[in-house]
């Protein structure tokens, strides 16, 4: 079992797609191990995103990122990682796969709704980031079998 961060960014909340995307990762089969709302302040995006600083793109991402509220998330699964990669579609929405969260949603190359960590440095890096360890909740999903068997 792998765990992964989630963002659900500033245009996803104000879209009002946040229901949308965790019912999509829920159907999929991941479970919910942590969850919270709140603005990022400046320095968190700043350590968020760190490997994008100095590139051109940065300031603007900083400005999007801390300009409304996010939904921010632990999800757990087989191959969480890769799965929830492969369920956002390439960063540009305007090119990302159909079927995809930002293909059948996005347009746009920074408004691509959600965040997902791209390996298991990042994503270790990341929830540690986020939240403390107790904030993450261990528990079962009664009769997981039918979701996971033989993974
Ligand atoms: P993310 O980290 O948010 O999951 O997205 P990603 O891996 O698909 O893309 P990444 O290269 O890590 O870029 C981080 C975020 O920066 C914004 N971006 N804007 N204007 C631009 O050229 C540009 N390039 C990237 C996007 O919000 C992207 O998700
Ligand atoms: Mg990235």
């Amino acid at each position: 079992m792998q765990r992964t961060l989630i963002i659900m960014k500033p245009d996803c909340v104000q879209r009002r797609l946040t229901g949308e995307v965790l019912r999509r990762f829920e159907a999929k089969g991941l479970k919910i191990v942590a969850l919270k709302f709140l603005k990022v302040d400046r320095a968190t995006g700043e350590r968020h995103y760190a490997e994008h600083k100095g590139k051109p793109f940065f300031e603007g991402l900083l400005s999007f990122i801390t300009s409304g509220p996010v939904g921010v998330g632990v999800l757990e699964g087989n191959d969480a990682i890769a799965v929830v990669r492969n369920m956002l579609g390439a960063t540009n929405g305007a090119s990302a796969a159909p079927g995809t969260i930002r293909g059948d949603f996005s347009i746009s190359k920074q408004n691509n709704l959600v965040h997902g960590s791209d390996g298991g440095e990042s994503a270790e890096r990341e929830i540690a980031l986020w939240f403390k360890p107790e904030e993450l909740v261990s528990y079962e999903i009664a009769a997981n079998d039918w979701v996971d068997a033989g993974v």
